[in-house]
């Protein structure tokens, strides 16, 4: 078989490239799903696509699948991707490395003419972030059958603008039924978003699984007042109330050990300095690797809740709006991406993803792993998120390996 090796220039251009549709005064992206700006990079994704011979099918989530034919078309592709989405404040590498190292191991392919056995597809999964609708993988979700079509297109942003509404206005609800679209394998790289590789000095993540997480939308009602007069007895102040329950999630996620808690949102009405607040809205997510952990952890912040209400003579509802078990990757993936690495010269560990990842949720409905790279100073979610070119492209190299190797063995097992 010839050496197939992607061009790490190329990658890298792409990724500055779409890092501009949306790009942060401080070196970011702020592309929030199903925002015009998601569309700028759709279209991008598209056009780049066609321009590789790619037909491209988009479903009616949003998700978008860019295919290249195989010898056997009628056995189902193996995809690989991630997502264009990002937080308010996120990098240029969360999500959009796994797409461009996707495009870029298919564009590697096509310049090569090399004809692989099953079709070979590139997809970005909508809404990973779940930062503008909640949860996270809402669509990947949708598409493993864990969340409703009619569930995930009700909710609602901070606005109250739906995601069904935000797909349609950016003319992004494609034809095809989200989870018709059978694949024989999924493979995903991503940055590690996390310090161990780099700690470790290792050029590859082989990602085994992803740990447990639940998010939770609280609701905490007190009585606005005036600052000035109503003395500290007869308050009841929502925010303390809240104050206390974030700590309480801090304080339990320390002590747990394995496990993390954060209370990442938080909004306080009516919002005047001389108002005591009457209600907060906060949201909390909670992980661990083990979701028996996330059961003690949640019954712990439950009978905090009641303390803080007879404490303040306040009402408090949590309400878990998201719970995914541990994922464990599929066998034959993982050994796939191993032999990958190995075979391209790079050091690996393997690891148990701390972040989510539409990887998790396809893995239900497909064989699926991922790749991890480092990144540096193992920060992410943050405008500073930064790999180097070279730990790009060793991603998108070993990715392009990954998949040849299923190939072969898709092949041999429809006895070509
Ligand atoms: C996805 O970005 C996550 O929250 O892990
Ligand atoms: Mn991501
Ligand atoms: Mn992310």
């Amino acid at each position: 078989m010839k050496n197939l090796t992607i061009d790490p220039e190329r990658l890298w251009d792409d990724l500055m490239q779409t890092a501009k549709f949306g790009a942060t005064p401080k070196g970011g992206i702020c592309r929030l799903t199903l925002t015009d700006t998601d569309r700028e990079v759709r279209d991008w994704f598209k056009a780049r696509a066609q321009a590789l011979g790619c037909a491209v099918t988009v479903d009616d989530m949003g998700c978008m699948f860019a295919r290249r034919e195989g010898q056997r078309n009628d056995v189902p592709p193996i995809a690989m991707g991630s997502h264009l989405d990002t937080q308010p404040t996120g990098g240029k590498f969360d999500g959009t490395l796994g797409v461009h190292a996707a495009l870029e191991a298919l564009a590697t392919l096509h310049r090569a003419g090399y004809e692989t056995f099953a079709p070979i597809e590139v997809v970005n999964w909508t809404n990973e972030e779940g930062s503008r609708f909640t949860p996270a993988l809402i669509a990947s979700g949708v598409f493993a059958g864990v969340f409703t079509r009619d569930w995930a297109c009700a909710r609602e942003d901070r606005d109250g603008e739906t995601f069904g509404g935000a797909l349609e206005k950016i003319g992004y609800r494609g034809p095809e039924r989200c989870g018709d679209h059978r694949l024989s394998a999924f493979f995903e790289v991503h940055i590690e978003q996390g310090p161990n590789l780099e700690a470790d000095g290792k050029d590859i993540g082989v990602v085994t699984g992803v740990q447990a997480m639940r998010w939770y939308e609280v609701t905490v009602t007190g009585q606005d007042s005036h600052a000035g007069t109503t003395p500290m007895p007869r308050r009841h102040d929502a925010l303390v109330g809240a104050a206390r329950l974030v700590e309480t999630v801090d304080a339990i996620a320390r002590k747990a050990g394995t496990a993390v808690g954060t209370v990442g949102l938080l909004e306080v009405k009516p919002g005047s300095p001389n108002v005591i607040p009457g209600e907060i809205y906060f949201t909390i997510d909670l992980r661990d690797p083990d979701a028996a952990m996330l059961d003690r952890l949640e019954a712990e912040i439950q009978a905090a809740a009641k303390r803080v209400e007879s404490e303040l003579g306040l009402a408090i509802a949590i309400k878990n709006i998201w719970m995914q078990g541990a994922t464990q990757f599929d066998a034959g993936c993982i050994a796939a991406v191993r032999a990958a690495a190995k075979v391209s010269g790079y050091s690996t560990r393997d690891m148990i993803s701390g972040a989510g990842h539409d990887a998790a949720y396809v893995s239900r409905v497909a064989p699926a792993s991922m790749i991890f790279v480092p990144c540096k100073d193992g920060i992410s979610h943050n405008e500073a998120e930064s790999s180097s070119k070279e730990q790009c492209a060793a991603g998108a190299q070993v990715l392009l390996q990954a998949v040849l190797d299923y190939d072969r063995q898709l092949a041999e097992r429809y006895g070509k």
